[in-house]
């Protein structure tokens, strides 16, 4: 859909404007030293699917509280799927999206592994450009900031049967935010987690659904009480090899410069700040090889200098490198546990890229406003 054509569907958005907004000042302060997904816009957009009816009611709301049922399948089977995409506020003042197809594409993905209605791609894109027109002095400016984007679909069907739902809720709602972690480019510290695993063989591991999140919450408890940050999922069939992190793809450089990263394989997300690095090493004639990664060669690897550095990504995260690593029986640093030239490198190009400070050959930014 080109950038046109997404403001002319987002007319099909009814309007019903916040009658409280935040004011100028209210906002400003509310904008200030923001930090990840805590402040949300005046508005959010909606739109309906019935069984009957299919997908329809497409309005931008006052942002608040959902009216539910409490007996709604989303609060009973976890009929949910959601995305993240962030909105970037160039220097002119113009505002810009990236890759959002690639999202809303993967949102229609989600929906089919959970039964769910799969929203059109062209009300993807127009709930966005509708959402983001009238909340458009929301996107931040300062450095490292975005309107992070969270569009989601819930069953609200009003039934305790176990069933796809004959009615689901398209929403979209919008949070000015800042790094997804603090502290500037701060390597992360990752626990590779032997007990629990994020997903099975032809379980839901590549849908982006609130479940396989809500799995990750004890084993990441767990691991910050062991001081890490963040933990590393291992495949369930082996129990050795490599899949992602909890919220991010992981990706590992060794020293000959050939970068290497768990294939797609059904089991993790297909991220697209994952394919966006791949493309961009590609291009800095880096050899990317998406491939099965062992446990035992990615420790042994970061133990004899084989691998030099380890980042994780995702659209939250940016590139985030890794510092050190540890289980059950092994620690290790990466490196010297300082952010590697590699990844710093791809981070700067891929947010050069996204707030307009190079020119994207890639085709990959949408200007919304
Ligand atoms: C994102 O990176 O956008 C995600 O959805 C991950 C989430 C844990 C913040």
């Amino acid at each position: 859909m080109t950038e046109t054509a997404a403001s002319t569907a987002a007319e099909a958005f009814r309007i019903e404007r916040n009658p409280n907004p935040a004011t100028p000042e209210e906002r400003a302060q509310r904008l200030h030293d923001l930090k990840f997904g805590m402040q949300f816009t005046d508005h959010m957009a909606r739109v309906t699917w019935t069984a009957d009816g299919g997908w329809q009611d497409r309005r931008v709301e006052p942002y608040g509280p959902l009216q539910m049922d409490p007996a709604s399948s989303v609060l009973h089977y976890a009929q949910e799927v959601f995305e993240g995409l962030k909105a970037y506020r160039w220097a002119d003042g113009s505002v810009h999206l990236f890759r959002p197809e690639a999202n809303g594409e993967r949102l229609q993905r989600s929906a089919r592994r959970m039964a769910l209605a799969e929203l059109p791609l062209d009300d993807f894109m127009a709930s966005i450009q509708a959402l983001v027109e009238i909340d458009s002095e929301w996107v931040p400016d300062a450095p490292e900031t975005s309107l992070y984007l969270r569009p989601f679909l819930i069953g609200t069907d009003v039934f305790l049967g176990l069933r796809p739902p004959k009615k689901v809720d398209y929403l979209l709602i919008a949070s000015p935010s800042g790094p997804y972690f603090h502290g500037g480019i701060k390597p992360v510290s990752i626990w590779v987690e032997r007990d629990y695993h994020r997903a099975g063989p032809g379980g839901t591991g590549a849908a982006k659904c609130g479940g396989n999140y809500a799995a990750s919450l004890l084993p990441q408890v767990q691991a910050a009480e062991r001081g890490y940050d963040q933990v590393l999922y291992l495949d369930a069939a082996t129990g050795g090899v490599l899949e992602e992190l909890g919220g991010m793809n992981v990706f590992a450089v060794r020293a000959d410069g050939t970068v290497l990263t768990p294939i797609i394989n059904g089991n993790i997300l297909e991220g697209v700040t994952r394919s966006s690095v791949i493309q961009l090493l590609e291009d800095q004639q880096l050899k990317v090889v998406e491939r099965d990664i062992t446990l035992s060669e990615l420790k042994e690897g970061v133990e004899s200098g084989d691998i030099v550095e380890v980042f994780a990504c995702g659209t939250a995260a940016i590139v985030t490198p890794v510092g050190r690593m540890g289980s059950t029986d092994f620690e290790v640093t990466v490196g010297d546990g300082q952010p590697g030239a590699v990844t710093l490198a791809v981070r700067q190009r891929l947010t050069d890229i996204q707030y307009g400070r190079a020119e994207d050959t890639y085709g990959w930014m949408r200007q919304v406003i």
